[in-house]
């Protein structure tokens, strides 16, 4: 089968940094799908796996985690889905990746794609609305149902990725939500997610929120960096609040700044159940089954921005390097193998 690879990690501007291969197709045992990949998402976990180092693997590696595509075979254990359906997934980061024309997953981590979505629209979906979902609806506790209704929440990064689905997740909930974007570009997709307001980060973030008369909020969502946003999310948290972080810290952050406030931190870590096999691992295929049926009726829509194509390692050094950028308004996606 074709497939994306790397054995050497390397900058991106390395045309050996991620290489074009054929691998033998594997297959299905147990609770595993093998899936005939459409289309991937390319996400900064893809270039972090990739980042240089020394390490030199001894078989070529393939990266990726979104994916959409059609079920070739099944495992003898499989009971949700059989071949033909299609479906999208996250994958899972212990092992081979989605940039290859067929990949294994297991069954309780894939849902069934969404039937209005292309499968560049839907592998655009799957790890980051794992994300925002099990960062509002389970770390944050916020109420699906209406609960919070009327709540406000900061959601920093409002056009990347994650910030693009968080958004539309927020207003689903009923909450006030208030993005961050620096751009006329990604204030303008925000407001299109749905954001009820935008904010620029790079001005000073407390003084614009005081001026949108949000001088406090009920939850912050922070899909950026942990460490720069520390204090100004102890200063905007409201007492008694809850934050949520999903990139990892440099320094050591110091819990003190919430403790009169008795704040909440929470992190998310959208590959916690699939790297511990947890026992409600099966959670999040039907969390992207739940999801499908959302974009199915009109509640939730695709974060595709940019599709290009064929999946080819030319194709996936040009997406990692834009991703790289940190300047990606919603997804980016490869789709199609010529
Ligand atoms: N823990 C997990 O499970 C998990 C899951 C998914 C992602 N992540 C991590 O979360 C981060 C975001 O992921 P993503 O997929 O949303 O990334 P992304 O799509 O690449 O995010 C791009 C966006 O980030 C914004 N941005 C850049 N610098 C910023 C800053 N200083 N402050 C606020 N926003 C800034 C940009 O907005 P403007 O255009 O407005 O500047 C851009 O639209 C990555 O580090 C990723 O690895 C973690």
């Amino acid at each position: 089968m074709k497939a994306v690879a790397l054995t050497h990690y390397l900058p991106i501007s390395d045309p050996e940094s991620l290489f074009d291969a054929r691998l033998p197709k594997p297959h299905p045992a147990g609770r595993d799908l093998l899936v005939r990949v459409e289309a991937v998402s390319v996400n900064p976990v893809d270039t972090k796996v990739r980042a240089p180092k020394d390490n030199v693997e001894d078989a070529p590696k393939v990266l990726g985690y979104d994916a959409a595509g059609v079920v070739e075979s099944v495992g003898e254990e499989v009971t949700r889905f059989q071949p033909g359906d299609a479906v999208y997934y996250a994958g899972d980061i212990t092992r081979p990746g989605s940039n290859a024309e067929f990949q294994l997953v297991d069954e309780r981590i894939v849902g069934h794609k969404p039937e209005t979505l292309s499968f560049a629209e839907a592998a655009a979906m799957p790890l980051t609305t794992i994300t925002a979902w099990e960062a509002l609806f389970t770390r944050l506790s916020i109420n699906r149902a209406g609960g919070n209704r009327g709540d406000s929440i900061l959601i920093i990064g409002g056009a990347g990725g994650v910030g693009s689905i968080a958004i539309q997740l927020a207003k689903l909930a009923g909450l006030v939500a208030i993005a961050t974007a620096s751009r006329p570009q990604s204030q303008a997709w925000a407001t299109q997610m749905g954001a009820d307001h935008t904010v620029d980060y790079s001005d000073a973030l407390i003084e614009a929120m005081t001026q949108l008369g949000h001088r406090e909020v009920d939850f912050i969502a922070n899909f950026n960096n942990t460490d720069d946003y520390w204090g100004v999310m102890a200063e905007l948290i409201r007492p008694q609040g809850k934050i949520v972080g999903i990139v990892g810290n440099r320094d050591p952050l110091d819990l003190n700044l919430l403790k009169n406030k008795s704040a909440t931190f929470a992190w998310e870590f959208m590959f916690t159940r699939s790297m511990y096999q947890t026992a409600d691992m099966a959670d999040q295929g039907h969390l992207l089954d739940e999801v499908a049926a959302l974009v199915d009726a009109g509640k939730l829509r695709t974060t595709l921005g940019q599709t290009l194509s064929p999946i080819n390692a030319a194709n996936l050094r040009q997406a990692h390097a834009q991703v790289e950028s940190g300047r990606t308004i919603g997804k980016l996606v490869l789709a199609g193998w010529r």
